[in-house]
């Protein structure tokens, strides 16, 4: 297993899912994690887990859709332990957003959190990093971003924005040794993932664990590779619409037609 002896690591969203999973796992591999989110109770918990592996890590009230309370937060990460060796942008919200509502107050809040958080909080960490000559940067993306679906448009494209931006950083930083990855987490069985609970499953195919994307996650970061797909079906549809993109666009119909 590999291991994060003393790093510092920063994990968005850590109050539930895989964010939690991934902030836990990190503590029981060695790093000293500080798990971000909104819901002081859950925090509270997850602090208590963590410290029994990894006694310095903490949990703390952020809402990283706020820019300047995400800002001071990482700053005072950096101060505190001196740097930041793994950010892991995971903290994410989906609204269903059907292009007959008007209202567009529900895109500007998905993107403020799936995309521009996670820019914010890159750009404040990577500095450091650079100067160090080493750092993972983890950005949680969403199969939705490359075979997206009716209904999805904030949450697809926000993720699509999210997968873009983290290719072209990585791209940029990754010869002065930091990696920067999306993750891919296939269907996960979450709050998020769960919804209100009237969705079909999906296949067995594309079903994981909070525990399998974090292992991956873990075993794979730092690697070269840029992509971290939990599931390799989701590629299928980017294949489907490059060689037959007329019966991808009638499935996607179909698929969409549904309550
Ligand atoms: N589950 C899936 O099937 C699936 C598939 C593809 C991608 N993903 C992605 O995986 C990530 C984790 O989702 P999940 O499935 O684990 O769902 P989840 O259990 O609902 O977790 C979402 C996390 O994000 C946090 N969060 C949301 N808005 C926040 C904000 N403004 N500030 C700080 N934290 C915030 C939530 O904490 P608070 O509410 O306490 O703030 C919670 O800890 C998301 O980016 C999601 O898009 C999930």
């Amino acid at each position: 297993m590999k291991q994060y002896d003393d790093q510092a690591a920063v994990v968005t969203g850590a109050s539930s899912g895989i964010g939690r999973r991934v902030a836990l796992d990190l503590a029981d591999r060695g790093a000293v994690v500080i798990g971000l989110a909104r819901r002081a109770a859950l925090l509270e918990t997850l602090q208590h887990d963590l410290q029994r592996s990894s006694p310095h890590s903490r949990a703390v009230v952020c809402d990283v859709a706020d820019v300047d309370q995400l800002r001071s937060v990482l700053a005072e990460v950096e101060g505190r332990y001196g740097r930041v060796d793994v950010l892991v942008n995971n903290a994410g919200v989906y609204e269903s957003t059907p292009i007959a509502d008007p209202s567009h107050d529900a895109y500007a809040r998905v993107m403020a959190t799936n995309f521009f958080a996670p820019v914010v909080a890159t750009q404040t960490v990577i500095p450091g990093m650079l100067a160090r000559g080493n750092g993972i940067i983890v950005n949680v993306s969403s199969d939705s971003a490359r075979a997206p679906e009716p209904r999805e448009g904030a949450y697809a494209a926000s993720k699509a924005a999210l997968s873009a931006f983290s290719e072209c950083v990585a791209a940029e930083v990754g010869a002065r040794g930091v990696h920067v990855h999306v993750l891919y987490p296939a269907w996960v069985p979450t709050a998020m993932g769960l919804g209100d609970g009237t969705g079909s499953a999906p296949p067995k195919l594309v079903r994981r664990t909070e525990a399998q994307v974090s292992n991956l996650l873990l075993e794979r970061m730092g690697t070269t590779r840029v992509d971290i797909n939990a599931s390799r079906l989701p590629l299928v549809a980017v294949l489907a619409r490059t060689i037959m993109p007329t019966a991808y666009a009638r499935t996607i119909r179909k698929y969409g037609s549904r309550p």
